[in-house]
């Protein structure tokens, strides 16, 4: 009798699965990807991307008719990426001219765009009241009169929205809060009153149509949504009693966590508090629900009615869409310590958060992908530091001290770090002189597009002058 195999805890039907013993990506065999592409190699799909979308949609729009979903594309500004965002329908959260740019030559509409940041400069602020985008969100008072001096310069009126920081906790990494008084960003509460009031006062350059608060990335639980949907409540209660006035908008940041430890047998190695932030799973609506009650809407439900509740999730949309592909190239045993150690082709300048906050990100045998992955293996990068390495280097029980793969992996063997989608190819580095990997999207149709050609030698050196 033929012996039923058991899915992998990783395995997301439809979309990552095996075949042969190699891990598929919307049906694509990765190893011969592999062949053809080279590696690391970016993995994404442009199914996954979609379903994300239309998910966290329909999830919110249950709870409340009128919201937009801004992509927040600092997750992964590929232009094939924001593409297919804006084809499922997403609206697009930036933070630079830069993003600004990328979203307008996409094709995004004024009114489906934010922008935010703690340093815009002049230009990206004309560039923003140019385009008439639904809401630049105000990070400080002197930005609200730099941003009117700027209107009154080219006779436009600015949309804007006031982004409060509302000193709330959350249980992500230190370094992804955003909402703490400590943290760079926001207008403190202390001061929102005045920032109505002086945007009010200069209506002829100043449209105030928002609030804007972000708790954070990787946000474990719905309660740090909920006090901070009620704080921006309480601002715009408190705005129309005074004022009359009515914000059209409320935007409750980005922050929607992606589960990195569906699959871990070494879980248990991690930190508590790490393993319950990378294991997190919200239910947006469930949130949003949340969000709701703590503000007690139903007091001024007339006010809920006329407003579009905003989200500006990016790892929620793209984190679980892609993979990065990466050969073993090295491996020795240390007799001293009774380690095997595999080098790999890509490093922490490939997935930055792996140095930067020590991310976990699930790593598997893509070649031998239905194999026990039973065998530990220190793993590192290529890069010439210490720190290129897949565990915690410092011991801070951040990392596990081995990675499970198949016994007797090996040099040529394809590896996979699963959800990689976010926060990865657009931190990539030239660093120790490596070009900046290729990327491809599996798209709905089946057919593999690169959108990012591989770079050369020769744009290594491309922007130098000698
Ligand atoms: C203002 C703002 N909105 C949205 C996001 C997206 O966060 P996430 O990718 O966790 O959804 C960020 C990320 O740092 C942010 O700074």
């Amino acid at each position: 009798m033929r012996e039923e195999r058991r899915p992998h805890p990783w395995q997301v039907p439809g979309h990552l699965e095996t075949r042969a013993d190699h891990l598929t990506v919307d049906s694509i065999d990765t190893v011969k990807l592999a062949e053809q592409q080279g590696t690391p190699l970016y993995v994404f799909s442009e199914k996954r991307i979609a379903d994300n979308i239309r998910y966290l949609r329909s999830a919110v729009e249950s709870v409340h008719p009128r919201v937009k979903i801004c992509y927040a594309s600092k997750a992964n500004s590929n232009m094939a990426v924001l593409d297919a965002v804006r084809r499922a329908g997403g609206e697009i959260e930036v933070n630079s001219g830069g993003e600004l740019f990328k979203a307008k030559t996409i094709g995004f509409r004024p009114d489906q765009i934010v922008f935010n940041g703690v340093s815009k400069t002049e230009e990206e602020i004309r560039d923003a009241i140019e385009f008439g985008i639904l809401a630049i969100n105000i990070d400080s008072l002197y930005e609200l009169e730099q941003t009117a001096r700027v209107a009154r310069s080219i006779a436009k009126r600015a949309n804007v929205a006031i982004r409060i920081v509302p000193e709330i906790i959350t249980g992500s990494h230190i370094g992804l809060q955003t909402g703490l008084l400590s943290s760079k960003f926001g207008v403190s509460p202390s001061q929102i009153e005045e920032a109505f009031k002086r945007a009010l006062e200069a209506k002829d350059a100043i449209n105030l149509t928002g609030a804007h608060i972000h708790v954070g990335s990787q946000t474990p639980d719905p309660q740090p949504f909920a006090l901070a949907f009620a704080e921006m409540w309480k601002f715009l209660v408190s705005l129309y009693k005074k004022t009359g006035h009515r914000l059209s908008h409320i935007n409750i940041g980005g922050g929607l966590p992606v589960n990195y430890l569906s699959d871990t047998p070494m879980a248990d190695e991690i930190d508590q508090r790490e393993r319950q932030m990378l294991r997190a799973e919200l239910d947006p609506q469930q949130v949003l629900k949340a969000a709701l009650e703590e503000a007690c809407v139903q007091g001024e439900a007339e006010l809920l009615e006329g407003l579009t509740i905003v989200f500006e999730p990016g790892r929620r949309i793209v984190g679980d869409t892609g993979l990065l592909l990466t050969r073993v190239c090295n491996i020795k045993h240390r007799p001293e310590t009774g380690d095997t150690w595999l080098l790999t082709d890509a490093g922490y300048s490939l997935a930055l958060s792996m140095a930067m906050y020590k991310w976990y990100y699930h790593l598997i045998s893509a070649s031998r992908a239905d194999e026990a992955h039973v065998t530990p293996f220190k793993v590192a990068g290529p890069l010439c530091d210490s720190g290129d390495v897949y565990f915690d280097l410092e011991r801070g029980a951040r990392l596990p001290n081995y990675r499970l793969l198949p016994e007797q992996t090996n040099v040529g063997d394809l590896l996979a770090l699963l959800n990689t989608g976010a926060y990865t190819l657009d931190q990539a580095s030239q660093y120790n002189g490596r070009p900046i990997p290729a990327a491809v999207m599996v798209k709905e149709t089946g057919e593999i597009k690169v959108i990012r050609r591989r770079q050369t030698y020769e744009d290594l050196c491309m922007q130098d002058v000698w």
